[in-house]
């Protein structure tokens, strides 16, 4: 990842993503979407628009509520949110030793979080429009067309992936909190009475979503929200949390936004968006179980988790020891010296399947790994390498979390096998050029 803009400096908490995070960040969304949308038959997927009608914001509450308290440093301008006091203490203990915020920081003005815009050539208040900060307004605004133009029944689904912009006011945390980024989100609609059973539901489920994908059970946590806490348009609210480096936060949401989004639409657009019961004959708003992600969050917490470090606890001595015998092994990708860096994503996620090398670059070996890393490229991404010893090219592997490393040796060009080193077990097994991707597919679960 790198900051936005970086030769002017960057641009306050917007990243760009390089080539390798594009990949695990497109990864994140297929998982999800593959969970959320192609796995279900209860649920489909839409894509709705970035830049929102001004009113589909007003009726949602978004202008008038979406803000949060601002505060300033009477001493250096710089901005707080007034409910972060402890952000506030910090910054006077280290920034303006000896003060005390007292005094010294503004009464809270409310500052809405929304990224404003004008629609056409005139700027004014006519042309107003937002980039939205959550995709679901784009799902309740088609509520309509969506039953009209698909034969829904309740409960179903709409999901979507898109970004969102917020103007935050204090960012940060790296990917973890920005004013640009990415939500993977679904409404559930359901009957009012079943809102509680598939809030659970879908609670538990999403928890699971991030485990099977490898994350450690031990660093992941629901927490309940409190009543004060819910949103205005909630019932309850259940956060997914992580231990990031920098305490347990927040990486998604559920929660029950009962039938809030679709009866304020209604109000405000005056078109009915009620469901027709057909069994029971009944008209009604449907109640939404809303589990609510961010991409960039996800990935955020994937790295961190997948991150290893190899490091001895031994003393000076030993460690040049044992530091000579690593270098060794690590020519042969045995052993993992000090130092070294493994990235434990799972090969689901892995931003890079498999890379092919040759073990030299002679006999013949090249043309023979250039063949196999061109007919891998039809299904995955692969990376072709022989540039360094074998260790040297596996301590790259590992580092961006290849689950895969292929090398075609000389026995290759006798009975055309070669050898598949796993990056967790360091094993090596020896595989049949035209067995290679039933090896990874059998691997990846496709
Ligand atoms: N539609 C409900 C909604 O937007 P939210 O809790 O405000 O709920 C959902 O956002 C998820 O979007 C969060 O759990 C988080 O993963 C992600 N998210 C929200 N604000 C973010 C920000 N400023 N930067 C990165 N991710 C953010």
């Amino acid at each position: 990842m790198y900051p936005s803009a970086e030769i002017y400096g960057g641009t306050g908490s917007v990243w760009d993503f390089g080539p390798l995070g594009v990949e695990l960040k497109n990864n994140i969304k297929r998982e999800w979407w593959r969970a959320m949308v192609q796995k279900r038959a209860d649920v489909i997927g839409i894509d709705s628009s970035i830049i929102t009608r001004r009113e589909v914001l007003k009726a949602s509450g978004h202008e008038q509520g979406f803000v949060d308290p601002l505060v300033e440093c009477k001493i250096c301008h710089e901005r707080f949110r007034a409910d972060h006091p402890d952000t506030i203490a910090d910054h006077f203990t280290k920034i303006h030793k000896g003060k005390l915020p007292e005094g010294n920081i503004t009464d809270a003005r409310a500052f809405n979080l929304m990224f404003k815009t004008f629609m056409g050539p005139v700027a004014d208040e006519n042309s107003t429009a937002y980039l939205r900060p959550e995709t679901a307004q784009g799902t309740f605004v088609n509520f309509k067309n969506l039953l009209e133009s698909s034969r829904l029944k309740l409960p179903f689904g709409v999901a979507q992936i898109g970004k969102s912009f917020r103007n935050e006011i204090t960012p940060g945390n790296f990917i973890y909190r920005t004013r640009e980024f990415e939500q993977m989100e679904m409404e559930y609609f359901v009957r009012p009475a079943d809102a509680e059973k598939y809030y659970k539901e879908w609670v538990k489920a999403r928890f699971e979503w991030y485990t099977n994908l490898g994350i450690k059970p031990e660093n992941l946590r629901l927490r309940p929200h409190e009543e004060q806490e819910l949103a205005h348009y909630a019932a309850a609210a259940t956060d997914v949390e992580y231990k990031f480096p920098f305490g347990w936060s927040e990486l998604e949401g559920i929660a029950n936004r009962q039938d809030f989004d679709l009866q304020t639409h209604e109000k405000h657009s005056g078109k009915e968006l009620k469901y027709f019961d057909e069994p029971t004959k009944e008209k009604f708003w449907p109640y939404v179980i809303e589990p609510a992600a961010g991409v960039d969050r996800a990935m955020l917490a994937f790295l961190v988790d997948a991150y290893e470090e190899k490091h001895q606890a031994s003393s000076t001595k030993s460690q040049t020891n044992s530091n000579n015998q690593i270098s060794n092994e690590a020519n042969t990708g045995k052993e993992r010296g000090e130092g070294e860096v493994v990235l434990r994503l799972h090969p689901k996620l892995a931003p890079i399947k498999a890379a092919v090398f040759p073990l030299v670059k002679k006999d013949k070996l090249p043309e023979i790994a250039r063949e196999i890393y061109n007919e891998l490229t039809n299904y995955y991404m692969v990376q072709y390498d022989e540039s360094g010893s074998v260790g040297r090219r596996y301590r790259r592997q590992d580092e961006i979390g290849t689950p895969w490393c292929i090398t075609v040796d000389f026995d290759s060009l006798k009975d055309k096998t070669v050898t598949i080193r796993d990056r967790d077990t360091m094993q090596q097994e020896r595989v049949k050029i035209s067995s290679i991707k039933d090896f990874i597919d059998s691997h990846l679960e496709v």
